[in-house]
């Protein structure tokens, strides 16, 4: 059976502060957008689990999180999956768009359902947070207001199909690091990083302050997008790299694609897409 796999972007990304255990207390809006990863699952009658990702960079060993999201499957539900697990990756990793954490929860998800183990919502939760703190998100597949370190996910009405540009250079950001930089971190001058106000609601993201010092590609990115006509918000999605454009208008996205390859070159991802508020529906 194939699953999707949704990417996500963060509307909103407020670090409330450091805590005791090394994390970040957080307060964001995160939302499931129209482009995913696939996976095809199979159910075979003894192996264990198989898995192949299309993607020949991510490992596919025991560190991958679909393996790890499916052994823990295993040990909670106290049924060995014997399934193949084949990946097909379309959301780029060090992206700031969830395709890892979401890639885990989809597994969760699949395993539950084609072995009718019918875990809890609170549950797979559970299991989610082990596994990253994005991938409890994934688990309502609805827009939602995170919370705590990213485990406390409250869904919220979003009704909006905004459409979408992301844009993410040929590096990666690693999220431990911008974490780690945030508390010491600086505005660079003339950057625009205040709140942008919508009647959907605002655009900010906490983690550019210390993620732009170091990158200073995605805060001229982001400074030269917002001057261009076709974009009414722009913005860097978790701890990057992709800076995501909301587009005035959804047809602008041709025009506004070949000017961002005319001005920084070939090698970026651009990706059109749009926002979606609840999955399946
Ligand atoms: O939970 P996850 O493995 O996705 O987080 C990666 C790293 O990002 C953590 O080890 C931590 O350094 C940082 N992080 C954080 N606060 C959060 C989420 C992640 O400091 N709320």
């Amino acid at each position: 059976m194939e699953f999707l796999a949704p990417a996500k972007i963060n509307l909103s990304l407020r670090v409330l502060g450091r805590r005791a255990d090394g994390f970040h207390e957080l307060e964001s809006l995160m939302v499931p957008v129209s482009i995913a990863d696939t996976l095809e699952i199979t159910r075979r009658e003894c192996g264990g689990i198989e898995f192949t990702c299309d993607d020949a960079t991510l490992p596919t060993g025991g560190d991958n999180l679909v393996v790890r999201a499916a052994r823990l499957f295993g040990e909670a539900s106290g049924i060995e999956p014997h399934v193949r697990i084949a990946l097909t990756k379309r959301i780029p990793h060090g992206a700031g768009l969830g395709g890892g954490s979401s890639d885990a929860a989809t597994t969760l998800l699949a395993l539950d359902q084609l072995f009718a183990t019918r875990l809890s919502r609170e549950a797979l939760v559970t299991l989610a947070a082990q596994l990253g703190s994005d991938v409890p998100f994934f688990i309502y597949q609805s827009a939602a207001m995170i919370r705590g370190r990213g485990e406390r996910v409250e869904p919220v009405a979003f009704p909006h199909a905004l459409p979408l540009l992301l844009i993410k250079p040929p590096f990666g950001v690693p999220t431990p690091w911008a974490y780690s930089r945030w508390a010491a971190s600086r505005e660079i001058p003339d950057v625009p990083y205040a709140a942008q106000r919508f009647p959907w609601g605002e655009l900010v993201n906490d983690l550019e302050r210390p993620v732009f010092e170091k990158f200073i590609f995605l805060a001229d990115l982001k400074t030269w997008l917002l001057a261009q006509p076709e974009v009414a918000g722009a913005l860097m999605s978790g701890s990057g790299a992709t800076v995501f454009v909301v587009l005035r208008a959804k047809d602008t996205a041709p025009a506004l694609r070949q000017r961002v390859t005319q001005e920084f070159g070939e090698n970026l991802w651009v990706c059109g897409c749009e926002t979606v508020g609840v999955l399946g529906r």
